[in-house]
């Protein structure tokens, strides 16, 4: 270990200037590149990561013709190295003229552009034509040309891919670079010998999603970003900070830094290490381009560290951070690290002092304190964009989650993209990291060592899940596959646990290579178990599966429709009351995660074809709440609720009992329609009220008592006039002229009154003018069949969205609604700032 904390005077030091603008996003271990430092040669410039994601080329390829499939599987593509598939002029060389191929910027999911279709093998999977039945929609090809200037030359060049789905060969200037299977898993090449110094370059990749890794949507395509790293010889390595804290009595933290460093180079290189913190990192709403504090706060001693050509050595450094402030959902504090490595590197991360601790009793405890997770487990797609979600979508769906007292996230069932991390750690969110393939083989650890090489720093993520539901999970065959991920795990990472998400042959297989013995769905055996292992740690990693669709009522098997009372659910699930009062009441669970805080495309169970999305979301596909996002808001939450269902528009119901609920927190409630009591009762809890009426138009109300609160708590219903008028509100008013920022637009169809009509299904066409462009519309309809990527969408049940991205001109942007018959609506945004450093 080198060096205790504290610090020299700061003139001693290298000079420290970090750059201001860009720094916002790295793919790997939540680092970023700092500072370009010192002067130096062209060879010794510091560490330079831009963004590849703009001005791609794409096309469909073919996955059975290779006339098609641009020569690919002709025969020879591998024969001779820089002449991979053919020739001079092949796809692969800078050369090919790609005029014809689609413009476009990443991050890109084709299969949101293809059209539904209705077969049995897609309904799992969203109804998009991927797989091997689909061969011309399920191949497609990516190529960017770019320059590398003479300068470069003696410099390190990387390339990093954070997720493309899936199976991509990777190539440059018709070299084979390497192929890459997992959908889901980051993967990085040195391409430092295959440049083109002072010419073009051309990066092709392959894209095969004519296999399918998961049982739900998963898209297809570079769906999250790419990057081109320049480094010197001398430099930190991928992944090459990690940070480890521990608190201590005096409230003061000590930071741990492990840095590796390489030489690449065949020259031997000197340089001085230091490691400061710079300050806290601001939660930012969407995370623009952050400046760091010029001054850092906190130092390491400096180290001092000679390389051989082409070694490797890992460093150890120490920081004193007195009066840590601890991380935690209701405090996400986020601390920044910036690692100088002399003249040559600098690598900026961040990370947060928390402990975690679980007790097989008494539950899992944060920073000393007993905390129940409440948690959704989520797929990753969204309304409008498919599983190419910008960096903006991850920080709306978390505020979401958050809203309704949600605390915990699981990336079922595969790594997330690095900005989901950066997210939950900015914003307050726990994290149950899951890897994708379940296996002690090759691929399966290489999957899962590198989701926790790059997610280890992150504060939000509190253990790592090894798989999900498996069918060896009982066996024990399953067991050493475990018990092997295990080991790689604890080597990695010493400082979480890990868990599976097992929903059967508990007690066997592997129960007894996990930490934490993870509870799919099957309740009614948990406490047997608690009772056999006592010494185990228990949580519930998937529950409920409660579906339902927003302003639905009544059960439609025709359109697809689930009723939105807490009642429906397949065989394996539950109602939301009845696991969360099961997890409440036992405090060794420590509570669980939901199936699902979002819906998502694909399982549309109950039903199949013409509904194309899942029904198990608290929110629906664009985020919208659902009824029982105010159960979970009411018994997660810390705030006083009361909401009140259904809608009151049911013109020909005269007379007919209607089912009449709350969700509240509030310990009495009475019923009131147009003015009448229809009763008062008392809500247990966990539980909710419900009472069945006669329905006549006018208003249903509902009063309460919080025990918490003086005064009453009012919600009420009221049956609205026909639709009359668009409002628009956007979730932000001001985002970044950064060409991928991204502001999202609700829709509301109302009556004369201002009041949303729940029932409303109005055409909505969208134009827009200035500095954007409309990237996806939604409305929360698992039934719809309309385009994604449009500029138009019908109202589902009074509501729709658009999702607005900047481009790199900052001024405003008008987004314009209308529909036939009422009055239209707009809204403006302004951007401003500067985009990211790119190539
Ligand atoms: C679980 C599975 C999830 C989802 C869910 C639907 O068994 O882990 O991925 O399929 O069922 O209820």
């Amino acid at each position: 270990m080198l060096g205790a904390s504290g610090s020299p005077a700061l003139e001693s030091r290298p000079a420290y200037v970090p750059s201001q603008a860009g720094l916002r996003s790295a793919a790997l271990a939540g680092q970023r590149s700092a500072a370009q430092t010192g002067s130096g040669s062209a060879a010794l410039a510091g560490r330079e990561r831009l963004l590849a994601d703009f001005n791609w080329k794409f096309s469909l390829g073919h996955a059975n013709d290779p006339a098609k499939d641009f020569g690919y599987g002709r025969g020879s593509a591998f024969a001779k190295s820089g002449s991979l598939i053919g020739g001079r002029n092949s796809v692969t060389s800078a050369a090919f003229d790609d005029s014809a191929w689609k413009p476009l910027d990443l991050p890109h999911d084709w299969a949101i552009d293809l059209p539904f279709s209705d077969s049995r093998d897609l309904n799992e999977h969203g109804a998009k034509p991927l797989g091997r039945t689909y061969p011309d929609t399920s191949i497609g090809w990516y190529r960017r040309t770019f320059d590398i200037p003479v300068s470069d030359a003696g410099r390190r060049i990387a390339i990093e891919f954070d997720g493309v789905f899936r199976d991509a060969i990777v190539m440059l200037n018709g070299h084979y670079l390497g192929r890459n299977l997992s959908g889901y898993a980051p993967f990085r090449f040195d391409v430092t010998d295959l440049i083109t110094y002072g010419g073009k370059n051309a990066l092709v990749v392959r894209v095969d999603a004519t296999e399918y890794e998961g049982w739900f949507y998963e898209g297809a395509g570079i769906y999250r970003h790419v990057w081109l790293e320049k480094t010197p010889p001398l430099h930190i390595a991928p992944n090459g900070v990690v940070v480890t804290t521990t608190t201590n009595a005096n409230g003061s933290a000590t930071v741990t830094v492990q840095v590796d460093i390489v030489n690449e180079q065949d020259e031997t290189a000197t340089a001085e290490l230091r490691s400061a913190i710079t300050g806290r990192a601001p939660a930012l709403e969407s995370r623009p381009a952050y400046a760091l504090e010029s001054r850092p706060a906190y130092e390491s001693a400096l180290a001092t560290i000679s390389l051989k050509p082409w070694a490797r050595q890992t460093l150890t450094q120490t920081v004193t951070v007195p009066a840590a402030k601890l991380w935690s959902p209701d405090t996400p504090h986020v601390y920044r690290l910036a690692v100088q490595l002399g003249k040559y590197d600098a690598v900026d991360v961040t990370f947060g002092i928390r402990t975690l601790h679980c007790d097989a009793d008494k539950g899992f405890f944060l920073n000393g304190v007993r905390t129940e997770l409440k948690g959704t487990c989520n797929h990753q797609d969204h309304a409008g964009v498919g599983a190419a979600l910008p960096d903006a979508l991850q920080y709306f769906r978390i505020k979401k989650l958050k809203e309704m007292g949600c605390n915990a996230y699981r990336t079922s069932h595969n790594p997330p993209t690095p900005e989901l991390l950066d997210a939950c750690d900015t914003l307050g969110m726990l994290v149950l990291d899951e890897t994708r393939m379940m296996s002690s083989n090759d691929e399966g650890l290489s999957q899962l060592e590198r989701m926790i090489l790059r997610d280890r720093n992150h504060p939000s993520v509190f253990a790592w899940s090894i798989g999900n539901e498996e069918p060896e999970q009982g066996t024990e065959r399953g067991a050493r596959e475990a018990q092997t991920m295990k080991r790689k795990a604890r080597e990695l990472d010493p400082t979480r646990l890990i868990t599976e998400a097992m929903n059967g042959g508990w007690g066997k297989g592997l129960s007894s290579v996990v930490d934490i013995q993870g509870f799919n769905y099957r309740y009614d055996g948990i406490d047997a178990y608690h009772k056999q292992f006592p010494k185990q740690f228990t949580m519930g990693t998937e529950f409920a599966s409660t579906v339902s669709t927003r302003g639905i009522y009544d059960n439609d098997v025709a359109k697809g429709y689930v009723s939105a009372y807490d009642r429906n659910y397949p065989p394996w699930a539950s109602t939301a009351e009845g696991w969360w009062s099961y997890f409440d009441a036992r405090p060794y669970l420590s509570g669980g995660f939901v199936w699902t805080g979002f819906d998502y495309r694909g399982e549309p169970t109950p039903y199949n074809w013409p509904c194309i999305s899942s029904h198990f979301g608290i929110l629906d596909m664009c985020g919208f709440p659902k009824d029982l996002f105010w159960y979970y808001k009411a018994w997660w939450g810390a705030e006083s609720v009361l909401h009140l269902f259904p809608h009151w528009n049911w013109p020909g119901k005269e007379g007919q009992q209607v089912e009449v609920w709350a969700f509240t927190n509030c310990e009495t409630v009475e019923l009131f329609v147009n003015g009448v009591s229809a009763g008062w009762q008392k809500v247990d809890k966990n539980s909710h009220a419900a009472w069945n009426v006669p329905y006549q138009p006018g208003n249903i109300e509902v009063r309460g008592h919080h025990p918490q609160r003086a005064g009453l708590l009012v919600d009420r219903r009221e049956t609205t006039g026909a639709p009359a008028k668009i409002e628009l509100k956007t979730d932000r008013a001001t985002i970044a002229s950064n060409g991928e920022d991204v502001s999202v637009i609700a829709v509301e169809i109302q009556d004369a009154d201002g009041r949303i009509v729940p029932t409303a299904m109005n055409d909505v066409a969208f134009s827009l003018s200035g500095a954007g462009r409309i990237i996806g519309v939604g409305n929360g309809d698992p039934s719809s069949h309309e385009a994604d990527r449009a500029t138009k969408r019908s109202a589902f049940n009074g509501l729709c969205m658009a999702l607005v991205q900047s481009t790199k001109q900052s001024g405003a942007i008008t987004i314009s609604a209308s529909s036939p018959g009422l009055a239209s609506a707009a809204v403006t945004i302004t951007t401003s700032g500067a985009a990211r450093p790119g190539i």
